[in-house]
């Protein structure tokens, strides 16, 4: 499981927000996504009727009181302040006020009981929303489908998460297991997640959206303000809106301040929206959408996205880690190992595993190499019990080189003196067919002692007289052959 604020404090299943998406994501997507351990939001368009805000919230709570969030523009809750009161009446889990300054608003949201977040474009907002007291900050990047501001993703997420101590959420371009498990391993509390979901059949969009979402690619939106100049929306200039492109915003985006006043145009579009022909009207989707490639229920993109991101964090940490281990141990490190190890008859047992241990620690934790030395101490002072999962650990941290292949041989020794042949025959088995080294005798040494413990004691003598005939000059070939032959025709 991953473990972040919205995991820990407010017990989402996975660190994932439905993003508000006002015309697409309503009471079911955000009850899908809510259902399957994320959390889901409504958004609420600056035009909707006030009742849109009760009814959805109805479908997204449904009879076992699910938790949602609402999303309103706090441009539009300037100038229709109704919208804000209906919000809070729906009782939100989370309330998200977004584009302009949430000051006015957050006493009076925490006072519904409800929590505030607030999507930012820059620092300066982050800073300032930290300071109004809002719970949760979404640093949206301008990758992002809908209204955002000029700022990619991962510089404003890098500067954001400098700048305030509240948690953050990343949002704009995340729609994949690798995309969250990179926020998360940011610092990112979460992920604020809208394009994913926009061919999912709980989206309040038309089938030919979802079919035109699907078919698109990264580099086919464009952030524009046509479709706010085209409607006579008063959305904020910072704010051009993320869509998919269009024979409409290929005609206007680069005179968009010509539509206003336009009534030709505007009925066109009227029209053309009404209709449903996405040649010219807005479906909003951010570059992310490259990344979906069919339509799925909600709750399969969300388990896929948690579930991936945790095998993302896991696999990359082992891989990225050891090189930086190699790294940070250095010369000077091994050459003290060594040292140490040469003088080991000068400490008692304790002490020598404790000064061990010391040195381990020097290296960044969960080091395979740390693990696999102090597996070693344990195991030289006589205590293979707790060697073992020192070792084991070690190999899943992903040792390599010498050390691995000794971290095998000496968990297989280890194993077989705890009374456990089996698991040992099983690796020294596998390490007899791993690449050759000057290790190849020892591995065989303790696969014909742990043969010796499961009675197969002539199997044994062969492993050991084929080791030993590689040292033996003018008869490796025939003590190599009558090694050999002890085996053939056995039961
Ligand atoms: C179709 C669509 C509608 C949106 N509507 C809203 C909205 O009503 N309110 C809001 O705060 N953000 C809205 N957004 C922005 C999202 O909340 C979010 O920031 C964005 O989807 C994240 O980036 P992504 O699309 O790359 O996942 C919308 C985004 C899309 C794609």
């Amino acid at each position: 499981m991953l473990h972040t604020y919205l995991t820990d404090d407010l017990t989402l299943g996975y660190p994932i927000v439905g993003a508000p998406m006002a015309n697409a994501a309503g009471g079911r997507l955000a009850r899908a996504i809510s259902g399957a351990g994320g959390l889901g939001m409504i958004g609420i368009g600056s035009n909707a009727a006030i009742s849109l805000v009760e009814e959805e919230s109805t479908v997204a709570r449904g009879d076992d009181q699910t938790r949602f969030g609402l999303a309103l523009m706090i441009w539009a809750v300037e100038r229709r302040p109704e919208l804000l009161d209906a919000a809070l009446a729906a009782r939100p889990f989370l309330l998200s006020l977004s584009f302009g300054s949430p000051q006015p608003y957050v006493a009076r949201v925490h006072q519904a009981g409800a929590l505030v977040v607030t999507q930012v474009n820059t620092v300066a907002a982050a800073r300032e929303a930290e300071q109004c007291g809002v719970d949760l900050i979404v640093a949206q990047g301008t990758e992002a489908g809908g209204h955002t501001g000029h700022a990619g993703t991962l510089p404003l997420l890098q500067a954001v998460l400098e700048a305030v101590q509240i948690p953050v959420l990343a949002a704009g371009g995340i729609a994949s297991s690798r995309g969250l498990a990179a926020v998360l391993a940011a610092g990112a509390a979460g992920a604020w997640i809208g394009t994913a979901f926009l061919a999912c059949p709980e989206c309040g969009n038309r089938a030919e959206v979802r079919r035109r979402i699907v078919a698109a690619g990264e580099t086919d939106t464009v952030h524009t303000h046509v479709f706010d100049q085209v409607q006579g929306l008063a959305w904020p200039q910072q704010y051009p809106g993320r869509a998919l492109q269009n024979d409409f915003t290929r005609q206007w985006h680069d005179r968009a301040d010509q539509l206003s006043g336009d009534t030709d145009a505007t009925e066109r579009y009227r029209e053309a929206r009404a209709a449903g022909d996405y040649d010219t009207a807005v479906i909003y989707a951010g570059q992310a959408v490259g990344l979906v490639t069919q339509e799925r229920p909600a709750a399969d993109v969300v388990r896929d996205l948690g579930e991936g991101a945790e095998a993302v964090l896991r696999r990359r940490c082992g891989e990225v880690l050891y090189t930086s281990h190699m790294t940070v141990a250095g010369a000077d490190w091994e050459q003290r190992v060594s040292d140490l190890w040469a003088e080991m008859d000068k400490y008692d047992e304790a002490e020598f595993v404790g000064r061990i241990a010391v040195l381990a620690d020097e290296l960044p934790p969960g080091s395979g190499i740390g693990l696999f030395e102090r597996g070693a101490a344990c195991d030289s002072t006589g205590h293979s019990d707790r060697a073992v999962p020192l070792y084991r650990a070690a190999l899943d941290a992903g040792l390599v080189g010498e050390r691995r292949r000794r971290a095998v041989i000496q968990m297989a020794s280890s194993l077989r003196n705890l009374g456990n042949p089996q698991e040992a025959l099983a690796l020294l088995t596998t390490e007899t067919e791993a690449a050759s080294d000057d290790l190849d005798g020892a591995v065989a040494t303790f696969l014909a002692l742990t043969l010796v413990d499961l009675g197969r004691e002539r199997e044994a003598v062969a492993v050991a007289l084929t080791a030993l005939s590689n040292y033996l000059p003018r008869y490796n070939r025939s003590v190599a052959r009558y090694a050999q032959q002890l085996t053939e025709n056995m039961p």
